[in-house]
């Protein structure tokens, strides 16, 4: 665990080694995270041709984690999140179904041609919980994530649209952010358009970080700092993956406010 937590807190990633607990949760939840594709009312997720489905929130777990018969979310990164993050007893998310195709990013009606590039040469990179908002997508800090927990549910291979961080980006991205915030109450900080200190960080992240893509198997698993600068791979011409894609769980809880928010470890 001492190990995960210098990476997790030098670089704002780690990963954890198989995990029999883990994945026998993810042999017991396979089942709904693929029913969710044919849930009517997430068809809406089905993006950029076909090619990616985002599913935010669609797999239907409780608060422990719990989806049909996995029972609750257990095993070693649920060890690390209550000892080293100090996070416990909060209720998980519905998890993050998120599955990319073969052909991830194929561009998608109402998208500008900076966005279709952005996606498609700088990963989509972002940090979560930084909402555009309005006819001029001005960004406001509205979710305040305890951390990004990555969940493999089924083999594919490190080419198919990997999840890419730049590596100690959460601490630019901390700095910015207490400078932008400094002297206001956190209840305040919502209502901040903090669009242009957020792409200042985010350039400054690409010119200091190094850009890093994380692959990991089922039973194995992901987390990443909640102000890492993180985002996903095009899907590379050759990658390996079944009919399931490149099929990740992600659970982002919302344990605090704003102030742990930008203050945690
Ligand atoms: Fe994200």
């Amino acid at each position: 665990m001492r190990n995960h937590a210098k990476t997790f807190f030098d670089r704002g990633w780690c990963r954890f080694d198989f995990d029999p607990q883990l994945h026998s949760w993810v042999e017991a939840a396979l089942g709904s995270a693929r029913a969710t594709l044919n849930d009517s009312r997430q068809a809406k997720w089905l993006r950029y041709q076909g090619t990616w489905f985002a599913g935010v929130n669609a797999l239907p777990n409780d608060a422990r984690g719990a989806v049909g018969t996995s029972g609750a979310l257990r095993g070693m990164a649920l060890d690390f999140i209550a000892e080293e993050l100090g996070l416990r007893d909060f209720a998980w998310d519905a998890a993050q179904v998120s599955i990319c195709y073969p052909g991830y990013p194929l561009p998608m009606t109402g998208e500008s041609r900076g966005q279709a590039r952005y996606r498609r040469e700088f990963d989509a990179a972002h940090v979560d919980g930084l909402l555009p908002e309005g006819p001029g997508r001005r960004r406001h800090l509205r979710e305040y994530h305890g951390f990004i927990l990555g969940i493999p549910m089924v083999e594919f291979d490190a080419d198919a649209s990997p999840f890419v961080v730049w590596e100690g980006s959460h601490e630019i991205v901390r700095a910015a952010f207490g400078r932008r915030f400094a002297g206001l109450a956190p209840g305040l900080w919502g209502e901040q358009d903090i669009t242009d200190v957020y792409h200042a960080a985010r350039e400054q992240a690409f010119a200091e970080c190094k850009r890093v893509e994380v692959h990991a198997r089922p039973g194995e698993a992901f987390i990443a700092h909640r102000l890492v600068l993180h985002g996903t791979a095009p899907w590379r011409e050759g990658a390996v993956a079944g009919d399931d894609g490149r099929m990740i769980c992600y659970f982002r809880p919302d344990p605090f406010g704003p102030y742990e928010w930008l203050n945690n470890p």
